[in-house]
């Protein structure tokens, strides 16, 4: 069976002592739930206080992003190492506004995978559409190639230890949250795909989080379909009522 997976993804959003009200109070929150996986993902400034915090907890640290490189002169970039270092355990990579506005290809997101997870970082790898795209009927092509560029020659066991997340782009941030049905669509494609590339048995233990506004009120439809293993929040974990309204709406 798989295990629901909450995630939240702050983007660039709170200074440390934000970060760390915040925290304190979903822990306080969370303190007795122990169905769901939860896990935050606040910025890099934050990581290592927030570790501190959450040590012994029942709620994961990510981060939203690496370098590829063990280490080197990459000014402004963070390594594998750092982040295992800092205390994190996730990490997203291939996040749509990274692609957007930071150039990032399907071919970076393959190296980042594979520097992730020498680490024994978990990596959520984010695919997903445009409005132009979903337009143009061209949803699961353009899916495919990010699946198989983004991981490309990765072996199994590889894709035994990560998540994927499947954000359509225009519902990123704007409120429009795919329908149950429209999400479910692509999340049984992806399952698909892995079962065809793979087998079977990754395909079945695969997690696919749906993102793109998840909030209390629409997240018991969209993890009410059969390929839907939990959600990569945005907006919504901003706030502790919020997000742990969606973890609670979840059962
Ligand atoms: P949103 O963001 O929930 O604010 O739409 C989701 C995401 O970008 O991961």
């Amino acid at each position: 069976m798989r295990r629901t997976l909450i995630a939240g993804n702050w983007k660039m959003y709170k200074t440390i002592s934000e970060a760390l009200e915040l925290v304190n109070n979903l822990k306080r929150e969370l303190v007795d739930q122990d169905t769901v996986d939860v896990v935050i993902c606040p910025p890099y400034t934050a990581l290592s206080e927030v570790s501190d915090i959450l040590n012994g907890s029942n709620i994961g640290l990510g981060a939203q992003d690496l370098h590829w490189e063990e280490q080197g002169a990459f000014t402004g970039e963070i390594s594998a190492a750092m982040l295992k270092d800092a205390g994190a355990t996730f990490v997203i990579i291939g996040h749509s506004e990274r692609r957007k506005y930071f150039f990032e290809t399907d071919q970076s997101v393959n190296k980042k995978i594979i520097a992730a997870q020498s680490k024994n970082l978990t990596p959520i790898v984010c695919v997903g559409e445009t409005l132009e795209e979903r337009e143009e009927n061209r949803t699961t092509q353009v899916v495919e190639k990010q699946l198989k560029q983004g991981l490309k020659n990765l072996n199994p066991e590889s894709i035994e230890k990560l998540v994927i997340a499947y954000e359509p782009v225009w519902a990123i941030g704007t409120g429009r949250t795919a329908t149950p049905g429209q999400a479910e669509e692509v999340h049984e494609f992806i399952r698909n795909w892995i079962k065809a590339e793979y087998s079977e048995e990754l395909s079945s233990g695969l997690r696919i989080l749906y993102g793109g506004s998840v909030k209390p009120s629409n997240i018991k439809e969209l993890i009410g379909q059969p390929d839907i293993d939990g959600a990569l929040v945005g907006g919504a974990s901003l706030e502790k009522d919020s997000f742990a309204g969606i973890i609670r709406n979840v059962k």
